[in-house]
């Protein structure tokens, strides 16, 4: 329902439910929450983090595939879905976790410019990082996942450019967040899913 209604962690996941039905991405948002909740504790241990609004960002992170599987919409979808619910932070990071695959130019309705609609809060950032960190449902690594995305796309060739910006994006993160980790980022996506999310 439109409004300011804060979401709960309970809600999120009903949410998801009730767009993704039994649909397989569902447990890849699962996946993906499960390893972003423990970045953020790693990273809440040295430094103050939302970790709950991380864990809720992304389980919904890809909630617009239940409109497109395209790899720039279903962003642009899952915005305007929470935008239209009255959830504008988890909104903003459905956008904010396309990086540099979402060019604010072609969606001036959207409203953004520039890199406005790059994750600018650490919460916004462990998104796309856990997102990368995941493979389907599976933990992996930041090598095999770009790999993986390049050839899935390889024919795009606007989209493999872009790609690369959102692993030196990436890549800066993981560097700059370096003294905030322990274990590596990799390590971490490990064990949040020793098993998948079965
Ligand atoms: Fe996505």
């Amino acid at each position: 329902m439109p409004g300011d209604a804060v979401l709960t962690l309970e809600a999120a996941r009903a949410l998801l439910q009730t767009h993704a039905k039994d649909a397989p991405w569902l447990r890849h948002c699962e996946a993906v929450a499960r390893v972003a909740a423990a970045l953020a504790a790693a990273v809440g241990a040295r430094r103050p983090v939302d970790g709950g609004f991380v864990e809720r960002a992304a389980l919904l992170h890809d909630l617009g595939r239940c409109r497109s599987h395209d790899p720039v919409l279903h962003g642009v979808e899952g915005y305007r879905l929470l935008s239209g619910l009255g959830h504008p932070r988890e909104a903003r990071a459905c956008l904010a976790h396309l990086l540099f695959a979402f060019d604010p130019a072609a969606h001036p309705d959207l409203g953004f410019r520039g890199d406005e609609h790059l994750p600018r809060s650490p919460e916004e950032a462990l998104v796309p990082l856990a997102d990368f960190l995941v493979e389907g449902e599976r933990p992996t690594t930041l090598d095999a996942r770009f790999a993986s995305l390049r050839s899935r796309y390889a024919e795009d060739g606007e989209f493999v450019r872009r790609l690369g910006r959102s692993e030196a994006w990436t890549r800066e993160l993981v560097r700059s967040l370096a003294p905030a980790f322990a274990e590596s980022p990799e390590t971490i996506a490990r064990q949040a899913l020793p098993d998948g999310v079965g």
